[in-house]
């Protein structure tokens, strides 16, 4: 074959591939003109490439450039009318679409905080032995704090020094962060009559120095039952089972006496932790004077009440030797509850 009759029919390859592009109007119209022209196996630049074979082997040198500037140029042609076709756009953003079958990024779940864990759990115990939740301010009044518990205004639990008095117009009543539960005992009796059983977990507040088992914020479970004939028995029953429900049967508890202005007989509770004693909160039988503060006959009706501070008792079933660990928010305390 002449190498000019080969040139030709590279000519009117590249003119017929020009002419079939300008009339494509979408990816399956440029489907079908590649395989037509630059189609591996049966197209129309295969059947020139073996034209060339015919060539004489002097003129095979120049062939093979045509060839090749034919190829590259019909090959860029169909690359620009892939693109004004936007199939490039359509495959780019294929490959930025979701993959469904690949594994996904673990969420991050967070979890309740081991304070609110406890308040929960003990909630829960002592709702299966009929208590019902109550609930409190946390600014409060004299009355309430100091005076419907037998604190009276001399007392030195009632000293600036160990409270978080508010600032109030001059000539109102002192207000203050509640420095105990206790509180609820009061507000829960005047609004209701006995038989009461209720429980109240809050937070409260005392300017103590934060050490492993005080904080100047914490939280306590404060409880109370009154019904006709109810004795420390009761009361002691009722700490046990919260003890051994909340943190197993070989808990050891004892019960310390004391004093409470509020209560009489006073107990301590205290928990075994460690070859030691530690307190857990304070307890008694309702005072007569207390019943008869909120209207109640305290020959006909007895009750005890409680109050445990939370965190002790949390950081003694999981094992935590410093409260403030409960505060530090460092997330890698935090998720080992
Ligand atoms: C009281 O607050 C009494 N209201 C308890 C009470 C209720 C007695 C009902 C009788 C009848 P006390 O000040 O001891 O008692 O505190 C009770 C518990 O709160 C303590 O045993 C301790 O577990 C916890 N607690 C006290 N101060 C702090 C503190 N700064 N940080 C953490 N826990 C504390």
């Amino acid at each position: 074959m002449a190498i000019e009759a080969f040139i030709a029919e590279l000519v009117s390859f590249r003119a017929a591939a020009e002419a079939a592009l300008g009339v494509v109007v979408d990816s399956a119209g440029l489907e079908q003109a590649r395989v037509e022209f630059l189609g591996a196996r049966s197209g129309r630049l295969k059947d020139i490439q073996k034209l060339l074979g015919g060539l004489a082997t002097a003129d095979k040198p120049a062939g093979g450039r045509h060839f090749n500037e034919a190829k590259a140029a019909v090959t860029s042609l169909f690359a620009t009318a892939h693109e004004r076709l936007g199939c490039g756009r359509r495959a780019a953003a294929d490959a930025r679409a979701i993959d469904v079958t690949l594994p996904g990024d673990p969420v991050r779940l967070g979890h309740v905080h081991p304070i609110t864990q406890t308040i929960r759990q003990v909630q829960e115990i002592m709702a299966r032995l009929g208590f019902e939740i109550a609930d409190g301010p946390e600014v409060e009044d004299q009355w309430h704090n100091f005076e419907a518990l037998a604190i009276p205004a001399e007392h030195p639990a009632r000293d600036p020094l160990d409270n978080f008095y508010l600032a109030v117009a001059r000539g109102a009543d002192p207000l203050l962060l509640r420095s105990q539960t206790s509180t609820v005992q009061i507000r829960v009796m005047e609004a209701r009559r006995p038989p009461l059983r209720i429980v109240s977990l809050g937070r409260v507040y005392r300017p103590d120095t934060a050490d492993a088992t005080h904080y100047p914020m914490f939280h306590q479970v404060e409880g109370l039952l009154v019904e006709r004939g109810t004795t420390m028995a009761h009361l002691k029953s009722v700490l046990r089972q919260l003890a051994s429900s909340f943190l197993g049967g070989d808990v050891h508890v004892r019960f310390r006496p004391s004093f409470f202005p509020f209560t009489e007989p006073s107990v301590e509770f205290d928990m075994e932790w460690g070859g030691r004693w530690i307190e857990m909160g304070g307890a008694g039988m309702v005072d007569p004077a207390v019943l008869a503060a909120v209207g109640y006959d305290p020959d006909e009706f007895s009750g005890f009440a409680f109050g445990l501070g939370v965190e002790r008792i949390a950081a003694r079933r999981y094992g935590v030797a410093d409260i403030r660990d409960f505060y530090r928010n460092d997330v890698r305390f935090l998720r080992q509850f």
